[in-house]
């Protein structure tokens, strides 16, 4: 049988030989490291495998999501699994569509250098910087569009200069927009009022009286959209 091709990797500095082909996330696997954090959806979703990376020899410092990207020879890698980002608290009941609220919340957006690192750092090509301009201008639905496929990986914060946290700034815009400024969708209102006027508690307790292979069957059975 042919041997598949085999690369170094450095994991935290310790080289491991790999299978070519695998991604960052599986080569640490391959390597023997158990994911307990750092990983989540597996599939480029959640942000939970930031990932930094130099490539021996090339001085400049690369950011991945670990199970997005191919390992590759000569990777030296670590993983940030968390970043300890400032979060602020604030009661969004008491909050409106009102884009002096972000910097009021975020004083430390005033303090972008306007380097671009941040959008450098971002795996999703978001473009980071300009939607914290944005954010600076209290443009809540530009900073909320612009920042809409972010994973919250914290890649940007942990790369910032200023010390900003773009992806908490992005998540409060999006709320905010979410909240306050998004056309309302009449069908899930109507469909809220269904619920509530008890139309579905019929159908939902047939579910719950279904065994787990019942339940797979109907799932397997579903109808899909093509
Ligand atoms: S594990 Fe969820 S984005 Fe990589």
């Amino acid at each position: 049988m042919e041997q598949p091709k085999m690369i170094d990797v450095f994991i935290m500095d310790k080289r491991y030989r790999v299978p070519a082909a695998l991604t960052v996330m599986r080569a640490f696997e391959y390597a023997g490291y158990r994911m307990v954090r750092g990983a989540g959806c597996r599939g480029g979703f959640c942000g939970a495998c930031a990932t930094v990376y130099r490539m021996t020899g090339d001085s400049k410092l690369y950011v991945a999501l670990a199970c997005q990207t191919v390992a590759q020879d000569g990777m030296r890698i670590a993983q940030i699994p968390s970043f300890p980002a400032n979060k602020a608290r604030y009661d969004f009941a008491t909050l409106a569509a009102d884009g002096a609220r972000l910097l009021e919340i975020y004083p430390e957006l005033g303090l972008c250098k306007g380097c671009n690192t941040c959008t450098k750092a971002c795996p999703q090509e978001l473009q980071v910087m300009e939607y914290i301009g944005a954010a600076l201008r209290g443009d809540i639905a530009r900073t909320a569009d612009l920042a809409f496929d972010c994973i919250a990986c914290g890649l940007c914060t942990a790369r910032c200069p200023g010390e900003l946290t773009p992806y908490h700034i992005a998540l409060l815009a999006r709320r905010l927009y979410g909240a306050y400024i998004a056309p309302r969708s009449p069908h899930l209102a109507r469909r809220v009022a269904e619920i509530h006027a008890g139309k579905w508690d019929a159908p939902v307790q047939e579910l719950q009286a279904l065994s787990v292979d019942e339940l797979k069957q109907r799932y397997n059975a579903r109808d899909v959209e093509k």
